[in-house]
């Protein structure tokens, strides 16, 4: 594994920075204080081609590796971890399952918009009653000839306000259990489709979390993707990707907090001298660094299985499982290295404390990604 990363890979990175610090940066704090979207940076991260980064180009995408996602996700988490959320789920979860999976014409009519940034998507597969256990879904789809009859409730999703397109995966079969699973392309505004009240959340309050609620939506058959019956293994394929990016934003919440926590220990002085000067300081400053710089190299490694078409599901449950767990650890370290400073919001770690925490929880919970990773291992051993 060749651990420089090339010209481009660099540049990608810069340009991420450079959006956090001048487009982002100013008024994160208002928009986690006001619960709102950050609807313009969005617009210009898709000008970017942040929103659409590893699609090809033919369908309106960046057609960049997977290591320079990971890059630019991370810089973007530094800074606003809401806004890194908007970015994952377009890309892993809605453009990289459509590019992969969808048809040529489904690809014209719903890629090519999303992958551009002229639209933003959302994957809906959690319900009330099916979040861990995903095989359990209760949304139905009847085969009514020419289109399905779409019923029940998602919970849960991310970008469900602001989405334009959607990702939903309903029960067609419920003999056939998860192989009676199909996955659709669903519009917003069509008849029988609302959106429920946005959700008023601990951390990445800056992006929309809604329940989508389905009453006789007729989706029409070329909207399913794949075979029938193929619902499920999409989406645990495209969760694998998903992975890493939320991987990814789960460093850079940690990589940011660090960075902060780090600036901070230089000047602030106490009993005569920089904190850092104490060695519980420093030390806390060197478990931060050690297991980011660990956290980061099992991001790259599932970035570049993903670009060489291996088998990411354990490698990207790593990734996922350990980072969140990263963030978690050093955005509580960061608020205490700040002391009183850190408890308050214009000092931004306690922002980064109630954002980590959801990285162990969405995209598969730290216990289901040890399911995949202990299933993996023992099938692996045998
Ligand atoms: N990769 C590929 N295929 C997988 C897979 C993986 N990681 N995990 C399971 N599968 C396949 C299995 O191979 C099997 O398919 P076949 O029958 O064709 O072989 C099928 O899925 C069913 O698998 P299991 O029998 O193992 O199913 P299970 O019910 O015991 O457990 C699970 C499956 C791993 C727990 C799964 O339900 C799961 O991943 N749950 C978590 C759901 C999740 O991650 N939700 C995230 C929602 S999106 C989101 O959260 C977005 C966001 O926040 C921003
Ligand atoms: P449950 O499945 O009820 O789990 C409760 C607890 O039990 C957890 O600790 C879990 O780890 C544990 N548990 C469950 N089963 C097992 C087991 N077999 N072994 C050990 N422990 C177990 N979903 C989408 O589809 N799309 C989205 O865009 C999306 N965005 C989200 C955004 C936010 C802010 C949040 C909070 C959630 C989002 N989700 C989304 C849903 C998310 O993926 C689920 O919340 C998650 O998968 C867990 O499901 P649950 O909440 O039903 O918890």
């Amino acid at each position: 594994m060749n651990f420089n990363l090339s010209e481009e890979q660099l540049m990608i990175q810069q340009a991420a920075r450079d959006f956090a610090q001048t487009e982002l940066l100013p008024g994160v704090i208002e928009r986690d204080n006001q619960q709102r979207f950050p609807h313009e940076q969005v617009k210009k991260m898709g000008q970017l081609g942040f929103l659409g980064m590893m699609v090809d180009p033919k369908y309106g995408g960046a057609g960049m590796d997977s290591i320079s996602y990971v890059l630019a996700i991370e810089e973007i988490a530094k800074v606003d971890a809401s806004a890194a959320v908007v970015m994952s789920v377009n890309n892993s979860l809605v453009c990289a399952g459509m590019e992969k999976f969808c048809n040529e014409e489904q690809k014209l009519k719903y890629l090519q918009p999303l992958a551009s940034g002229e639209v933003i998507g959302a994957f809906a597969l959690s319900e009330p009653e099916a979040g861990s256990d995903a095989t359990s879904q209760q949304t139905t789809a009847v085969d009514m000839g020419d289109y399905y009859l779409l019923n029940g409730t998602k919970n849960w999703i991310t970008n469900g306000g602001n989405a334009t397109y959607y990702i939903v995966i309903a029960q067609t079969d419920p003999e056939k259990k998860h192989k009676g699973i199909n996955a659709f392309i669903v519009e917003k505004g069509w008849e029988g489709f609302a959106i429920g009240p946005k959700e008023d959340k601990l951390g990445i309050r800056g992006s929309d979390t809604h329940s989508l609620l389905f009453t006789d939506v007729k989706v029409p058959k070329e909207n399913r993707i794949g075979e029938d019956g193929f619902g499920f293994n999409f989406a645990m394929a495209v969760l694998n990707g998903g992975r890493i990016g939320i991987a990814s934003q789960a460093l850079g919440i940690a990589s940011g907090a660090y960075e902060l926590s780090l600036k901070y220990a230089q000047v602030r002085k106490a009993f005569k001298t920089e904190i850092i000067n104490h060695q519980a300081i420093a030390f806390k400053l060197a478990d931060m660094a050690t297991s980011i710089m660990a956290a980061r190299m099992l991001c790259y490694k599932a970035a570049v299985e993903k670009d060489e078409g291996k088998d990411i599901s354990e490698i990207g449950a790593m990734a996922k499982l350990y980072a969140s767990q990263v963030a978690m650890d050093v955005s509580i370290e960061a608020v205490q290295i700040h002391g009183g400073y850190g408890y308050v919001k214009e000092y931004h770690v306690e922002r980064m404390m109630r954002d980590a925490k959801i990285t162990q929880i969405y995209e598969g919970t730290s216990e289901i990604q040890k399911i995949v990773i202990s299933r993996s291992i023992v099938k692996n051993s045998k």
